[in-house]
């Protein structure tokens, strides 16, 4: 387990390790116990889209570990002004210990870790979120003690969320349905796995997917990239929403997840937004607890 460029990459085993140290790291921090495992090792993070969660704590997460994390915009590196990827991959293996990388395309991150030769962190692409469904999947295993017998809803786009939760879900055996506007689905391999290996459905449906549903997730309607095409998609996604209504068909005892930032009164209401506001900002906080655990399991010697 050389890089994490996809939750798909990851067997179920990984990630249940992962949750584990990630579970241990909390333990951790809150008990003032030091875990410095990344001394002297340094951490680039390149961004090419916005971040407040993930470069806070992918930070603040390096520091806490004893590391050095560098913040490079895509702005100011030559990556900006067209220098190969494989050339800086080939550059950077020489001075850091690790990458962690948001961008659009997917290629770009696996072209990374094919020319680097240090572990590569994905933190988000038009394609998938691995940070973040860890993340999730580390909330989802606090508040219910288990992944078993659960079914997880996703309402709205089949982005990169969508694909990431459902490889993160059904890798945990959950049962994971989606209801979407008709060409919006995930993506069509992923999908073709799921409904090979669990219970899957994609529905248009949004009563559907959220029937007796144990964990309500949404994410914006139009994503980083998307701005031009924010108010068609208003339209398009209308009805896709978590709101109290949606919320009294799944079980009396659901959790909502958001990974932030949230559009109220788009894909979820305020109303259902705070009164699961707990579990949200939980979540929010395990980014932290679970990339740390991610950083160590690649970066440690
Ligand atoms: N959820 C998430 O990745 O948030 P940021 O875009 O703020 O990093
Ligand atoms: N789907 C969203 C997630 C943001 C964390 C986006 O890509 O903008």
């Amino acid at each position: 387990m050389k890089h994490l460029l996809k939750l798909s990459d990851w067997s179920a085993e990984e990630i249940t390790a992962v949750l584990d140290m990630a579970d241990q790291l909390k333990y951790e921090k809150k008990n003032g116990i030091p875990h410095k495992h990344l001394e002297g090792k340094s951490l680039g993070m390149i961004f090419e889209k916005s971040s407040t969660r993930t470069r806070v704590s992918f930070e603040v997460g390096m520091y806490e570990l004893g590391g050095n994390p560098l913040f490079l915009s895509s702005a100011d590196l030559q990556i900006g002004r067209g220098e190969p990827v494989e050339d800086t991959a080939r550059v950077l293996s020489r001075y850091l210990d690790g990458i962690m990388i948001r961008t659009f395309e997917q290629k770009e991150v696996e072209d990374l870790a094919k020319y680097g030769s240090i572990p590569i962190i994905n933190g988000l692409t038009d394609y998938c979120h691995p940070c973040q469904v860890l993340a999730d999947l580390m909330t989802i295993r606090e508040h219910k003690g288990t992944f078993k017998n659960l079914k997880m809803c996703f309402i709205g786009d089949g982005n990169n969320m969508a694909n990431s939760l459902m490889v993160g879900a059904i890798k945990m055996g959950m049962e994971f349905a989606i209801a979407c506007p008709k060409g919006y689905e995930p993506d069509s391999d992923l999908m073709k796995w799921a409904s090979e290996n669990g219970t899957f459905t994609c529905t248009e449906s949004v009563e559907e997917a959220a029937k007796d549903a144990d964990i309500l997730v949404t994410d914006v309607w139009a994503s980083m990239g998307q701005e031009g095409e924010a108010n068609e998609r208003k339209k398009i996604f209308a009805g896709y929403q978590i709101n109290s209504k949606l919320m009294s068909v799944a079980k009396s005892d659901a959790m909502v997840l958001h990974c932030l930032p949230a559009h109220r009164e788009e894909e979820i209401t305020a109303e259902v937004f705070e009164a699961h506001a707990a579990e949200i900002f939980d979540e929010a906080e395990n980014r932290l607890h679970a990339q740390k655990a991610v950083m160590v399991t690649l970066m440690k010697d």
